[in-house]
């Protein structure tokens, strides 16, 4: 086991004389393993069927050579431009019916048979050759599936869709039933008159969108497959293909099975102070989908990106910080994209591990740091190379109810990850570990689970909820959860779906109250205003925001309440005991309480429910990041100011004791508590 160091090499860019050099270099930079080949499909197949694996025989030699690990793409990601001419059908087409054409990248239909087909002998040739080849450590396929084109509008995707259709429902019976097609005179005789929900006169049918956001998911998820296939046929190499965080339209759950190493590509922005915890969120992402297991961080910026508007370096040290937050929260692999900063071509402004000015740089200098000290911390004795994060807190996430609740026709416009990422930031100001989980898992081993703006809620969900609850968990379920079914019909009778579930929690919602303000500009909408709430659960004045219903406590506690207005005293907060002796708790929350307030309702759960908030860490708060991964704690200071710890144990990066420990800004201290 070994904390992975390295980058994206894409030596195609440069003479054969200055891979030797990229060897030397790499070795002096600590750097163990190379992601190859992610975009090489032109070079390796420059004319259709005609093959050329010279060059990359070489690369792969070389790199083994040196002692460095490869991670072989299977250079799907990009086809070259021979196949739009031979095949223009193999182009996407979005949902205006714009063909989109060659000359940048991921130019390619996902359920296109066409480049499936081309796609797979490619690959079929590249397992061929290297399958044995010594310096192979992983399988990289493709390359964030669906980054540029997740949905594809065109006649085979049509096509696709109906015979996804028809493998869900059977029937068109079944189909109009699901869709709610008896309202809007949208009845289908047959699967021949569905199409994708292309550009129409307003609404789409909410279904079809649904619908079509699950195919697409599947479809990029198909394309995974079919290379998978080819690989296992002759290799037994781990296989992965990254992901990228919180990507809507891959639901990571369904994928993450499918991959024998989690890993991910991040690029938080230096510029917004955000960032920091929310990456933190990235993180625990990562490692759940794996189920706890370790995972990679295989690209993330050693310095700018130069895809936004405005492009910030990152900050002296502060690569190294946000590393050691990966790697915190479980990360077996610290990667970037790339290795050399390219001299041309459309990222040549994005920053490299080797940068344009050379070794003599603050990056180069930060990325050989790191390097080495990754070589220390990976040594067996240190127990931190595939070591697990204990968490007994979890949130539940849904890429159903993310697609649902955000499409238009909503009863108010909610930013999904937003309300998620509220839930997140008050656990983890507390110093709590946070595990993501869907709903219908086993939730045993948590004492406390959230489950924000689950807005699509099947039976199964419903009642393991509830279930969960009632064994003597405690669970916290977030306004906005259980308002439709996995075919987006409402469940009747009052919201929060499923009659377990409501008896569970002790309440019925019976209407949604969204705070708004007129759009007096009609762009869709003002910002929120606040609503002001109050009850012991708060310290003192507390304000929701986004959302607010009318909640009835049929059988619960209330807490907190709404203070003006229609909703004067209604609940916003309920909690109701269940379980008998053992203690489990059913929490309703009928708004989003602001930072702070949340921050106060979550200690008061987390506390109730047995949770153990960590105490003396960090001397001061907000900026310093602490984590306990295995033996090891990682306390990151994130701030401008420096920062004293309560930490007792050896630095592992300095080798002395720790008895109260000084951070500067970006300071990282990784202690041994043995
Ligand atoms: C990722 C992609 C890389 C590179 C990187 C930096 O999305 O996988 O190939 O483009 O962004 O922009
Ligand atoms: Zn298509």
């Amino acid at each position: 086991m070994t904390i992975w160091y390295g980058g994206d090499y894409n030596p195609e860019q440069w003479p054969r004389e200055v891979w030797d050099e990229d060897v030397t270099l790499m070795r002096r930079g600590g750097i163990s393993l190379a992601t190859v080949a992610v975009f090489s499909w032109a070079r390796l197949e420059p004319r259709p069927g005609e093959y050329d694996f010279g060059w990359l025989d070489d690369v792969l030699d070389t790199l083994h050579a040196g002692g460095i690990r490869v991670d072989l793409a299977t250079a799907t990601a990009s086809p070259p431009p021979w196949l739009a001419k031979l095949h223009p059908e193999t182009l996407p087409v979005t949902e205006d019916g714009v063909r989109l054409a060659v000359g940048s990248r991921q130019q390619y239909c996902p359920s296109s048979p066409v480049y499936r087909e081309y796609a797979r002998r490619l690959v079929e040739r590249l397992v061929e050759r290297y399958a044995g080849h010594p310096a192979l450590e992983l399988w990289h396929v493709n390359n964030e599936y669906g980054c540029h084109v997740h949905h594809c509008y065109c006649d085979a995707s049509a096509a696709a869709f109906r015979g996804w259709l028809e493998a869900r429902y059977g029937s068109i019976e079944e189909l109009n039933r699901a869709w709610g097609t008896a309202f809007w005179s949208q009845r289908y005789d047959s699967f021949d008159e569905v199409d994708p929900p292309r550009a129409a006169p307003t609404f789409r049918n909410p279904t079809q969108l649904l619908d079509f956001d699950r195919f697409s998911s599947d479809e990029l998820l198909a394309c995974y497959r079919a290379e998978v296939e080819v690989i296992r046929a002759a290799s037994d190499v781990p296989i992965t293909t990254n992901f990228m965080g919180f990507f809507k339209p891959a639901d990571y759950w369904k994928w993450a099975k499918e991959v024998d190493v989690v890993s991910d590509d991040a690029y938080p922005d230096p510029a917004d102070p955000l960032s920091t915890p929310y990456a933190a969120m990235l993180r625990d992402l990562m490692r759940s989908l794996g189920g706890g297991a370790p995972w990679i961080l295989m690209e993330q910026a050693p310095s700018a990106v130069n895809w936004r508007e405005r492009n910030a370096p990152k900050a002296p040290g502060q690569m190294r910080a946000w590393s050691y937050q990966a790697v915190a929260r479980g990360a077996d692999g610290i990667l970037f994209f790339q290795w050399r900063q390219s001299a041309a071509g459309s990222e040549k402004f994005h920053s490299g591990m080797v940068p344009h000015g050379g070794t003599d740089t603050r990056v180069w200098r930060e990325i050989e740091e790191m390097g080495g000290e990754l070589a220390q911390l990976s040594r067996p004795e240190v127990g931190l190379a595939g070591s697990r994060v204990a968490s007994n807190v979890a949130i539940a996430l849904d890429w159903e109810s993310w697609w649902a609740l955000e499409q238009p026709a909503s009863p108010t416009a909610v930013a999904y990850q937003e309300v998620l990422f509220a839930w997140h930031v008050a656990l983890t100001s507390l110093g709590l570990a946070v595990d993501f989980v869907r709903a219908d898992q086993d939730l045993s081993a948590y004492r406390v689970v959230v489950a924000p703006a689950h807005f699509v809620l099947t039976d199964a969900q419903s009642a393991n909820l509830a279930a969960y609850a009632e064994a003597g968990g405690s669970l916290v379920v977030g306004f906005a959860t259980g308002v439709v079914d996995a075919d987006l019909h409402v469940h009747l009778g009052g919201y929060v779906g499923g009659e377990r579930l409501r008896g569970t929690l002790g309440v019925r919602v019976e209407e949604f109250a969204p705070p708004a303000a007129p759009d007096l500009r009609a762009t869709g909408g003002g910002e929120a205003p606040p609503v002001a709430l109050a009850g012991d659960v708060f310290d003192g004045d507390a304000v929701g925001t986004v959302w607010a219903e009318v909640v009835h406590a049929t059988d619960a506690e209330v807490l907190a309440t709404f203070v003006d207005g229609a909703l004067a005293g209604s609940p916003a907060v309920t909690r109701r005991t269940t379980g008998g002796d053992s203690g489990g708790s059913g929490w309703y929350v009928a708004t989003l309480p602001e930072p702070g307030a949340l921050t106060e309702l979550v200690g008061r759960i987390a506390t109730e429910a047995g949770v153990e908030l960590p105490s003396g860490l960090p001397a001061v708060g907000g900026t310093v990041e602490v984590v306990q991964r295995g033996p090891v704690v990682i306390a990151i200071n994130h701030g401008d100011e420096g920062a004293i710890l309560e930490l007792d144990g050896t630095d592992l990066l300095t080798g002395a004791e720790a008895r109260g420990l000084w951070l500067g800004p970006q300071g990282v201290a990784v202690v041994s508590r043995a």
